[in-house]
């Protein structure tokens, strides 16, 4: 399937490693331009050069905090300054945040919608003027299941992503007059370092892979976790033009996981 996005420009928050760094890659696979941040430097430049060598793309890494208001200016500057343009943000940067009622202070809270939920929206608003100006784009977040379903140990996350679900539709619908169209990826369980540390975190001495499996027959229908290059193919779709009439969607990649209707 010829997806055109060969040309275009993508800006792909958290792509250093993990869910971003496939998006990337698979986005560059497709002929996209691609410009990644993190805030760590080092893994993010050595991704660059990877999807740079097994691509022959065109990839910009800019070190940017997706809470830092100035850092997502000068990364959309310094993008628009070398590509000219942004046809797709991948609102992907984010963490895990475990805990519950008694753990979760306030300040874990907002720092984690911080993250998760104010980073799409300081993103988007600063690449909506520059796809306006050029007649359309896609803005793409990358969410959770989970924000549609309780699992215990995860009360930070659940409410940051129902609201980012809330979100989602709400600017899919006040962008559809400019032809931006907006969606939600919903994740279940997919091997990441996020996850490695979640294991480390709360594996409670079980090993690596019985910890990993315990969580997969709990919660995954598939009974196993999904690889980040799973995921990557319906983000390019979603940015490609054979999307052209989605819009609002929430789209679950999550083997099953999400027992709801
Ligand atoms: N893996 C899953 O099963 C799963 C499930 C549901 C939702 N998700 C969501 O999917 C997204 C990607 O997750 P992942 O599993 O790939 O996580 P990951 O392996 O931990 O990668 C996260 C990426 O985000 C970057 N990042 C974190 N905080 C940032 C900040 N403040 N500013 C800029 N970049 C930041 C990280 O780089 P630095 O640390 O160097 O900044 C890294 O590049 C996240 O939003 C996550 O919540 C994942």
């Amino acid at each position: 399937m010829e997806l055109g996005l060969k040309g275009k420009v993508a800006i792909v928050t958290g792509g250093s490693k993990g869910l971003g760094r496939a998006i990337a890659m698979e986005l560059a696979r497709e002929g996209a331009k691609v410009a990644i941040c993190s805030r760590g430097g080092r893994e993010l430049r050595e991704t660059a050069k990877e999807i740079q060598s097994r691509t022959a793309g065109e990839v910009l890494a800019v070190v940017a905090d997706v809470t830092i208001p100035e850092d997502i200016e000068g990364l959309v500057q310094r993008t628009v300054r070398k590509f000219k343009r942004i046809d797709i943000l991948v609102n992907n940067a984010g963490r895990a945040q475990p805990g519950n009622l008694e753990t979760l202070t306030d300040e874990l809270l907002k720092g984690d919608l911080d993250v998760k939920l104010f980073s799409m929206v300081r993103c988007s608003r600063a690449v909506v003027p520059y796809m306006r100006k050029q007649g359309g784009g896609r803005i793409i977040n990358i969410n959770a299941v989970i924000g549609r379903m309780a699992v215990p140990g995860f009360m930070a996350t659940i409410t940051n992503r129902g609201a980012s679900l809330a979100f989602t539709k709400a600017l899919s619908d006040e962008l559809a007059k400019d032809n931006i169209l907006v969606n939600s990826v919903n994740i279940g369980f997919v091997v990441t370092p996020q996850w490695e540390n979640i294991w480390k975190r709360l594996g409670a001495g079980l090993s690596r892979e019985d910890f990993f499996q315990r969580m997969a027959d709990a919660y995954v229908p598939l009974r196993r976790f999904g690889e980040p290059e799973e995921v990557s193919g319906i983000v390019a779709f979603l940015a490609s033009e054979r999307a052209s009439y989605i819009t609002g969607a929430s789209i679950d990649v999550a083997g099953g996981m999400g027992r709801y209707v």
